[in-house]
Parts: C-alpha cells; structure tokens; sequence
C-alpha cells in the first residue's frame, strides 16, 4: 500500500499513461527476441510541454511550491534539458514565473544543438534563461539568484537537475503502483522495468515505490546515461533511500540494478548503439525516442535481450520517457547517418 495522499500534488499527467506492446518491433527482430515480449509505458505522452518523465516528478514538485505559497520556480540543466522545458511548460500551466540556469556541459557549439530543440522551447514556455560554462555550479548559481528575488520580495522554490529530489522522485514511485496495477489487469508478469538513468531519480522513485508496495525492487533496471556506473549507483541508492524516507519504509540490502555499458563516451555523445534504437522505434512502431536518453537506454534493452538476459515468455517494460525534442539538437547524425 502507498499513500501518498498527504503530499500536495498537482495534475500534470493522464496517468495511468498506456502500456503498450511492441508487436512491430518485435516481427522485425524475430528470432533474435528468442521469445522475450517487449512492453512500452508511454510516459513521453503528456498534456503538458510536449510530455515525459519530468511531469510526474513535477505534480509533487510544483504541489508543495503552491502550498508554500511560491510565485517563482528555478531550476537547471543541460542546455538541452528536458526538465527545463517541462518545468517552463509546467510553471506557465500552473501560474509560476520560471528561471532556467543551463549549463554548457555538452561541447557543442553547432546552431541545432544551441537554439533548436528543448533550447528552442525553454523561452517560448516564458522562462527566464540564464547560460553558464559547463563546469559551472548551477544550483549555486540558482540559489543565489532566489536569495535575490526574495529580497525583492518574491517567493521561490528551487527544484535540482532532473527534480530529482525526494519530493520529485515520489513522482516513480506512484508510477511503480501504477505500473504494478496495469500489468496485474493486463495479466502481466513482469520480469523487469527499464528505463533511463540521467538524475537517477526515476529509478529511485520506481525503487522506492516497489519497496513500499512489497515488491522486489531489483524489479527496476537502469542504463546510465550520464554518470559513470559506480557513481550513478551511488546516487540512486541515495535518492532511493531519501524518498523510501518520505514514505516511511526501508530498503532492503542490493536494491539497485544499473547497467553502464551503453553510456558511449558520455552525456550527450551519440553512441551507435543510440542510432539503431531510435532508428528501429521509429521505423517499425512509429515511436519516438530520444538521443541522450531513452535511446541509449533502449539500446541497452536490445543488447540486453539480442545476449539472452531474458527467458522465453519474459515480458519486460520499457518506461519511455520522452525527449523527442532533443531529436532537433542532432539533425546532423540523423541526417548524415
Ligand atoms: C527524456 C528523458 N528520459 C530519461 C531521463 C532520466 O530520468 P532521471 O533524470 O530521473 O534519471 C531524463 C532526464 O532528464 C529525460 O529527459
């Protein structure tokens, strides 16, 4: 049982987001599935800012700004963050003002990847974007920026990378119920849920969500997209712990399951692997999924299943989180590849 019910929330999402089978991709792999059954949950759709992971971290987020009487959010990224679009987006659904200080942190200085894409969106959402060099330390750079706008007398909540604090990470662990409802109803039994690890905090709240629920939490598997494995380990047993935390449960011993192969040469860095995914999404489901994210993470799943990871009979869910925006960031490798 997960209650959430006392942590102020706001609607962002139509949740429950659909589950869907990959009947497409599925005939085009044939045998080299050896029997696996591929599953999506749609979290890219959304009726906010173009959807995807971010909004369901933002509902509690964005909640407990509006009851601590907030008038400003601020936030921050990579310059092609997908939380800072969501959160613009958001911010401007929900009545917020919003500044976005967005990091440098990919080497690229080409026009797609620094005006087009979630870039080209920030502002159009009304955000307020301050640019910094990517070794900058933004939450410093944000905090700051709040000390100043309260003493101008405005009220504001700062949200971390990827809102993945415990508060934004309940946002998973809602969605570990819903996933565990709709594959009950759908007479699933899942042998794993797969997603991307960039902030670490979807697969903290997933983690987090099924420890509360009674459910093994190595359930959740990441690939890692930003951090190297060990660290990226670290970080989402710490998020994981901070919002079983908030729940009020503990987690039992090994309770993260990461993958950091498919990480390429790091965050933002096109991999081969990311190609074929996206490629293969898109040609045989009609799927979008993203270049620095949901791609390298589906790559994994494919090498995972094209190595037998999986039995025959196995059903496994892939969370797909969104992104498509970062798509217009990466013209060239789409184009030229
Ligand atoms: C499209 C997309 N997928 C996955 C992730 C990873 O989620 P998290 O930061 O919670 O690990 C992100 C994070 O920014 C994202 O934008």
């Amino acid at each position: 049982m997960l209650d959430l019910s006392r942590f102020p929330r706001v609607a962002l999402t139509d949740a429950p987001t659909p589950i869907q089978p990959l009947d497409g991709l599925s005939r085009h792999l044939g045998a080299a599935l050896a029997g696996v059954r591929l599953f999506v949950k749609r979290d890219d759709i959304g009726p906010v800012g173009g959807g995807g992971n971010k909004l369901r971290k933002l509902e509690f987020l964005l909640g407990q700004a509006r009851a601590d009487g907030a008038d400003t959010v601020i936030t921050v990224g990579a310059l092609q963050s997908n939380h800072a679009r969501l959160t613009a987006a958001a911010a401007a659904r929900c009545g917020f003002a919003c500044e976005l200080f967005l990091t440098h942190s990919v080497a690229r200085d080409d026009p797609d990847y620094t005006g087009n894409g979630n870039r080209l969106l920030h502002e159009l959402f009304g955000a307020r974007v301050h640019l910094l060099p990517g070794d900058a330390d933004s939450l410093a750079a944000a905090h700051a920026r709040a000390a100043e706008l309260e003493r101008e007398g405005r009220r504001v909540a700062v949200f971390p990378s990827g809102g993945s604090s415990a508060l934004g990470c309940l946002g998973y662990a809602a969605c570990a119920a819903e996933v565990l409802d709709q594959s009950a109803a759908m007479g699933l039994d899942l042998a794993q849920v797969v997603t991307a690890n960039g902030s670490s905090g979807t697969h903290a709240g997933l983690v987090a969500g099924l420890t509360a629920l009674g459910r093994n939490p190595r359930l959740a598997k990441s690939y890692t997209v930003l951090a190297p494995l060990e660290e990226a380990r670290r970080i989402t047993l710490e998020k994981a712990e901070a919002t079983a935390d908030l729940i009020g449960v503990s987690l039992p011993g090994d309770a993260i399951v990461i993958d950091g192969d498919h990480r390429g040469d790091g965050y933002g860095i096109p991999t081969d692997g990311m190609l074929e995914a996206v490629r293969l999404m898109a040609t045989t489901e009609g799927l979008l999924l993203d270049p620095v994210y949901s791609g390298k993470a589906f790559s994994g799943l494919l090498a995972d299943v094209r190595a037998g990871a999986y039995r025959p009979g196995d059903a496994v869910l892939f969370l797909m989180t969104g992104g498509a925006p970062g798509l217009f960031a990466y013209r060239g490798i789409f184009a030229s590849a």
